[in-house]
């Protein structure tokens, strides 16, 4: 409690007064949209003011909640995602007394109908260029069936694979979680939808890695590992964050205004609208901190909470708080503020009623699918591939294709059948790779499994026979595929049912094997890494995945993906990234450093590692300056060689530590990163230009400081760097 009392301190010290809707420096688009919530809140009695407040789901049948909405009395609709009820609840919204027009929200993360592959994915292209795309077909998608908000980018850092979120999340790092988040947000507005910022936060840090528990965040902690990608988020524009369901230090998020308001609102100077995640304002109930969903709904709107998702509180009771005196009128205007300048900011008076009937609109799918495409071929990681297995030639003439994986795609997570359109042709692994074999190479398919999952057997014996007949063996496995993202948390992470019992199997056989790992989070691959001569990352491919992922296999496009966060050897290390502190006993292998004695305490694959079907070599840093002020910049060369015969991408990576300072730095830091495609023997020089002011931490009270010390910065295609340099930053 000390810590955030710390910040609460300094949070109170550096807070601007209350924001006045119209500033004098304010441009003028913004001064008009002021000016006309200023008119409009005026004409608002109580009841249309929380109105906008109340955010239900759509309930079954609606008939109810369209004469709600007639009257004024609900301002957004989550999961209305077929045009056939977008329509009425618009007209209901046109025809009520002062016309307010709705937010209508779905989960339009990375699928409306084309499905993409997780986000995690996109962040190990590391290319936040392609997330942008990625974001902006999703949005498309999504707006022409009447969708004017999403809830995304989930933006939360994460340490923890037990987690299955970390599928919609960048990974373990905040300066790459950042890049993400920016181009996200910016990719759903292009494409027309209001973004949603979330879990606001810490919420990628649950205890024991179980979703929905508490965390302990220290403000250093706070500031500098999970908050970034929030500021980075705002900076692109996010017009709502939603706050996450855990406590933080044993408060939770979603009653707490430090957070909420002090530390959003004020001092990253917030002015779009914060709601409540799904039901978590009823929640605050068995979190232990109110007696009832009215206690409940007056403690979430105190600490800042604008919108209530979906528990009725503040329809049931926040009039009557007003009325009798326990929230302030003062504050029910400045809520309602927030999300009538987020309706203006969207243009959403502008629409008319033929907008509506217009809906669905087509979107051309050719352009979604090339992103798709994009995407998935530029996400898979190559960790391992020893002898050269990958790429399969035409020298290869037999391919056996192992998993029943490979044959199905159902997987895929999107709103198609309920935004009314038809499930979009895709091809499974098996399809792509045979419409791509070679003259006369043959694919020898055997599913093993009778499901998806790879739970049950139907005939192991032919699938080992079937590799037992060929040149190289595609064992396509998967995580537990019904399981993947919110409230799945593993404790164990190794591969599921009975594909590690296979995979025993066919080691067995002596043939190569390529291992293709479809996933959503880092598995526990140490057994099998042993037993295969490959893997491949392939996340979870998509609508054009498994097409891209026949073109990796087969050579026609080189694996360029990098790790976002890294693959354990074992549970047991969780949470486990690159960027630890170095502890006063760094591992030496004595028994007193800082290991374990049942397992290595290195990662499997560390953050950033990823292969390419060609090799790359890094020549010595060269730096402009030795050192530079704590007010200076220097520039960084890092010069980059194609030592291998085929052309490739790798993403050089730039990485500092500060060797001496207040108090423990981690033993990297990611400060750049920039991928690019070299011919054989092609070399090139990337600079990359390091500010004093972008090495510093925050310090117990939510300072940032910039200290005069010495520091190295690496360079390499992983965090485990290829060369390394000193320098200094001094006072002056
Ligand atoms: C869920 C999730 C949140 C999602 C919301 C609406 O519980 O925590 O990420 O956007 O509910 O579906």
């Amino acid at each position: 409690m000390r810590a955030l009392l710390a910040l609460t301190l300094f949070l109170t010290a550096v807070m601007p007064a209350a924001a006045n809707p119209v500033r004098k420096d304010m441009p003028q688009a913004d001064k008009t949209v002021e000016a006309a919530v200023e008119t409009l809140l005026r004409r608002m009695t109580l009841e249309e003011k929380v109105g906008q407040l109340h955010f239900p789901s759509l309930a079954f049948p609606h008939a109810p909640q369209i004469e709600a909405v007639r009257r004024g009395e609900i301002g957004a609709m989550l999961n209305v995602v077929d045009p056939k009820f977008i329509r009425p609840f618009a007209e209901a919204a046109r025809r009520s007394r002062l016309g307010i027009p709705m937010l209508f929200a779905i989960d339009a993360i990375y699928a409306l109908k084309i499905t993409f592959p997780p986000p995690l994915a996109w962040a190990a292209t590391w290319r936040p260029e392609l997330a942008e795309r990625a974001s902006y077909e999703v949005a498309r998608e999504a707006r022409a069936v009447g969708v004017n908000w999403t809830f995304a980018p989930m933006v939360d850092v994460s340490r923890d694979p037990r987690w299955g979120r970390v599928i919609e999340g960048a990974g373990e790092d905040a300066f790459l979680g950042s890049a993400f988040a920016a181009a996200r947000v910016a990719g759903y507005r292009r494409g027309g939808l209001a973004t949603s910022v979330k879990h606001f936060v810490g919420y990628g840090a649950p205890e024991g890695g179980r979703d929905y528990t508490g965390t302990e965040i220290s403000t250093p902690e706070l500031m500098d590992r999970y908050l970034p990608p929030f500021k980075a988020a705002l900076k692109a524009g996010s017009e709502t964050v939603m706050a996450s369901f855990n406590t933080i230090n044993g408060v939770p998020v979603t009653m707490n205004r430090t957070l909420v308001t002090d530390l959003l609102k004020k001092r990253l100077g917030f002015d779009g609208f914060v709601t409540s995640d799904f039901v978590a304002i009823g929640e605050l109930v068995n979190h232990g901190v109110a007696r009832d969903l009215e206690e409940a709904s007056v403690l979430a709107f105190r600490a800042g909470i604008d919108f209530d998702m979906a528990s009725g509180g503040y329809d049931l009771y926040l009039a009557k708080a007003v009325r009798d005196g326990r929230i302030k009128i003062a504050d029910v205007d400045e809520a309602v503020r927030r999300v009538l300048r987020v309706k203006f900011r969207l243009g959403l008076f502008q629409q008319t009623a033929a907008d509506f009937e217009a809906l669905p609109r087509t979107v051309d799918e050719t352009e979604v699918r090339q992103s798709a495409r994009s995407v998935a071929q530029e996400s898979f990681v190559l960790l391992k591939n020893d002898t050269a297995t990958l790429p399969i030639t035409p020298a290869t003439r037999s391919i056996a294709l192992i998993g029943a994986t490979a044959d199905s795609a159902q997987h895929d997570h999107s709103w198609w059948g309920p935004a009314g359109h038809t499930k979009p042709k895709t091809e499974t692994l098996r399809q792509a790779l045979e419409a791509r074999a070679r003259l006369g190479q043959k694919i020898n398919y055997a599913p093993a499994f009778a499901d998806a999952c790879g739970r049950e057997f139907s005939d192991k014996a032919a699938a080992i026979e079937a590799a037992k007949r060929s040149d190289v063996v595609i064992y396509n496995v998967i995580e537990d595929c019904d399981i993947q993202g919110e409230g799945v948390s593993r404790t164990k992470l190794e591969l599921s049912g009975r594909q590690q019992e296979l995979l025993d199997e066919l080691a067995e056989t002596g043939k190569p094997i390529v291992l293709v790992v479809e996933t959503g989070r880092p598995l526990v691959l140490t057994k099998a890494d042993k037993q295969v001569s490959t893997i491949l990352i392939a996340w979870h491919p998509g609508t054009e995945g498994r097409a891209a992922l026949a073109e990796v296999l087969l050579g026609d496009v080189s694996p360029s993906g990098k790790l976002p966060m890294t693959f354990p050897r074992s549970e047991g290390q969780i949470p486990i990234a690159y960027n630890a502190l170095p502890t006063g006993r760094p591992w030496t292998g004595s028994r007193y450093t800082t290991g374990y004695v049942d397992e290595a305490h290195t990662p499997l694959y560390p953050f950033g590692h990823g292969l390419s079907y060609t090799t790359f070599a890094y020549d010595a840093l060269v730096l402009s300056e030795p050192k530079m002020t704590i007010k200076g910049a220097i520039d960084v060369d890092v010069t980059v060689r194609n030592t291998g015969s085929r052309t490739g991408s790798e993403v050089v990576q730039l990485y500092t530590r500060q060797l001496v300072a207040s108090r423990s730095r981690p033993v990297k830091e990611l400060r750049a990163f920039e991928k690019m495609t070299l011919k054989p023997g092609e070399v090139r020089t990337l600079r990359f230009r390091l500010n004093a002011q972008d090495l510093g931490f925050h310090d117990d009270a939510g300072r940032y400081v910039v200290e005069a010390a010495p520091f190295k910065v690496f360079a390499g295609g992983s965090s485990e760097t290829a060369v390394a340099t000193d320098f200094l930053v001094t006072r002056d």
